[in-house]
């Protein structure tokens, strides 16, 4: 079965891809690398020792975009992580995200209609909860006010995909959203390549640890949880992948409730900055160089998942623990240098 995996040259959809092929879908992949190495589709490729066919295509460009459908006639399935996700960008630059990520969306889900592409798969995020009433959240907890124009661009494309798939007969969606993903794939041929100095915490510890960066801040420890930095769900990313498969299967074999189902994909754990760090420094041996900063703008004081629909419903177990997660990201890192 021929699925279109939109961004997957990107982080989570490069190690997507390993898990779909290993798994045995056919994939052809999206990607106009705005914002990733098109070198990782070749490591990709080593992997899963098959040859990926990427179209280099801005998927703001409809004609493009619809061209890939013409010439792929048989895509029964769309894995959509295509989309800008830096959240401190997005505050600077609006007008960028709600263009490139509402349009994108709007582009492919035309296709969806236009070909009768049956199963979507849609990249969405715990952003979408804002900062959450209640700890951890189910996919019911009522969605706050997004902290950042990124945000809004996921629950704006939580919100567009709903309402085509009650417009289409024959198309059905899930809505993946996911906490936070870190980590790189066991081989090491693949991880996490932030573009610039990175935003996210584990990049940011890797990079201090094997000295690209002088020291990183801890930005605020005066929250109101156990240690006083922010808490957070880290998932690997390869448990993030395996999720899309089953979310996949899950469609390809009628299970969906509804046309539109929506999973929590986070460890169901929660670990703040300080105890990512504190395992950080017992899995690489190494102390980090770190001081304690000022709050930054936007951050969720505590935010993590109950994961129980995911586990049950998609029959998804996580692999790996906080130990893995560094670890990889860690040999990930000593690889890049
Ligand atoms: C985690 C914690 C920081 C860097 C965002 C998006 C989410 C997803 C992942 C796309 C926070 C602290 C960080 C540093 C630090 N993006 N931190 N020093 O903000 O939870 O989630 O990225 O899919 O949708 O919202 O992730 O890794 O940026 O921050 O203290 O140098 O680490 O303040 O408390 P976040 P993050």
């Amino acid at each position: 079965m021929k699925i279109l995996v939109t961004g997957g040259t990107g982080y989570i959809g490069s190690h997507t891809i390993v898990d779909l092929v290993q798994n045995g879908y056919e994939v052809i992949n999206v990607d106009n690398n705005s914002r990733s190495n098109p070198k990782m589709i070749n490591a990709v490729e080593e992997i899963v020792e098959k040859k990926i066919k990427t179209y280099p295509v801005d998927l703001c460009n409809f004609e493009d975009t619809r061209a890939i459908f013409q010439e792929n006639n048989d895509i029964k399935g769309i894995i959509h992580f295509a989309a800008y996700k830096a959240v401190g960008e997005s505050v600077e630059k609006p007008l960028l995200y709600f263009e490139n990520n509402n349009s994108s969306l709007v582009n492919i889900l035309k296709c969806v209609a236009e070909f009768n592409v049956p199963h979507f798969v849609f990249s969405s995020s715990c952003t979408v909860y804002g900062n959450p009433a209640s700890i951890p959240v189910t996919e019911l907890t009522p969605q706050q006010p997004a902290e950042s124009p990124y945000g809004s661009t996921k629950q704006m494309g939580e919100a567009i995909v709903s309402q085509v798939m009650n417009s289409l007969k024959n198309q059905q969606a899930i809505l993946l959203r996911y906490f936070n993903p870190v980590g790189a794939h066991p081989s090491n041929l693949i991880g996490e390549v932030p573009i610039g100095r990175p935003a996210n915490l584990v990049p940011a510890i890797t990079q201090t640890a094997i000295g690209k960066l002088p020291q990183m801040q801890v930005w605020g420890n005066d929250y109101d949880t156990r240690d006083g930095s922010c808490l957070r769900d880290y998932i690997h990313v390869c448990d993030i992948a395996h999720a899309h498969t089953l979310a996949l299967n899950y469609l390809v074999e009628n299970k969906n409730k509804t046309n539109c189902d929506i999973f929590n994909l986070g460890s169901g754990n929660g670990y703040t900055v300080l105890e990512v760090i504190k395992t950080f420094e017992k899995v690489s041996g190494q102390k980090l160089n770190y001081a304690i900063g000022p709050r930054r703008g936007g951050d969720v004081v505590a935010i993590f998942a109950n994961n129980d629909k995911a586990v049950n419903e998609l029959n998804w177990t996580c692999q790996y623990n906080l130990e893995d997660m560094m670890r990889t990201a860690w040999e990930w890192e000593k690889k890049l240098a």
